[in-house]
């Protein structure tokens, strides 16, 4: 048995708070009863509805995804281009999964995909402490104090950036570029090409190499895996691990 938020968020509903909130206000019946009692316990065998819909709980699934260039990371794209969900093994693509997070279109590397919503949210949620890491190709030769300026943090726009970890690489003076590590724990909209575009440094190409201890190692381009019960427990202890912020 387990509280019928909670139950709506793990199936996908809405985010564990918007739960309650349906619950409150009377959108939510079990077995055709409305409850709005925020205590209520469901298990597999109750029938839940959302304003007249079935909520259906599936078996959880948990992978992760070496994402190619040239994808997109979302369920569906309305120019029909491909997704990280039609590139999936065919018994996988009706499993109803969906990324966490996103990675840009001409972005590659990690991510994962879950039909588990509560996980999603916590992973990605602004509560959320986990590290991402990216190796980014920029143009024009980086410094050493061009690192520092990123690691203190970088006004984006409409965003400070968080204090965070970046490092040189490597230069390539023939082509006028460099390799250039970064670890955040924000996500915000292209954040990582915004932060090095700020102190005058055009991306290139993006990677990530890292989603919280999940890397690509072993996982071909363009295939997935599925992640361990431990690798899941580790992600949602780390996303919830609280360290000094600046
Ligand atoms: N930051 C970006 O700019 N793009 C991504 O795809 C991910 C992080």
């Amino acid at each position: 048995m387990e509280r019928l938020q909670k139950y709506m968020a793990r199936s996908g509903v809405a985010s564990r708070r918007k739960s309650e909130e349906l619950i409150a206000t009377g959108h939510v019946k079990v077995n055709g009863m409305t409850v709005t009692e925020m205590g209520y316990k469901v298990s597999g065998n109750d029938i839940v509805e959302v304003d007249g819909k079935i909520v259906e709980i599936k078996d959880l699934c948990y992978l992760a995804m070496n994402k190619p260039r040239g994808i997109i990371s979302s369920a569906n794209d309305e120019k029909d281009r491909k997704t990280v969900i039609s590139i999936l093994p065919k018994e996988l693509r009706d499993c109803r999964l969906f990324p966490v997070g996103r990675l840009d279109y001409d972005t590659k590397g990690i991510i994962l995909l879950t039909n588990d919503g509560e996980f999603m949210n916590a992973l990605v949620g602004p509560k959320s402490n986990l590290e991402k890491e990216y190796v980014g190709r920029v143009e024009g030769i980086f410094k050493k104090e061009d690192a520092k300026k990123i690691a203190l943090g970088v006004n984006i726009g409409d965003y400070v950036t968080r204090k965070c970890y970046c490092e040189l690489l490597s230069i390539d003076k023939e082509n006028n570029s460099s390799s250039v590590k970064v670890i955040i724990k924000e996500g915000k909209y292209h954040q990582v090409k915004r932060m090095f575009s700020s102190i005058g440094f055009p991306v290139k190409r993006l990677t990530r190499t890292r989603f919280g201890e999940i890397t690509t190692e072993g996982i071909a381009e363009g295939e997935v895996r599925y992640l361990t019960p431990h690798e899941v427990k580790r992600l949602l202890v780390q996303a919830k691990e609280v360290k000094a912020k600046k």
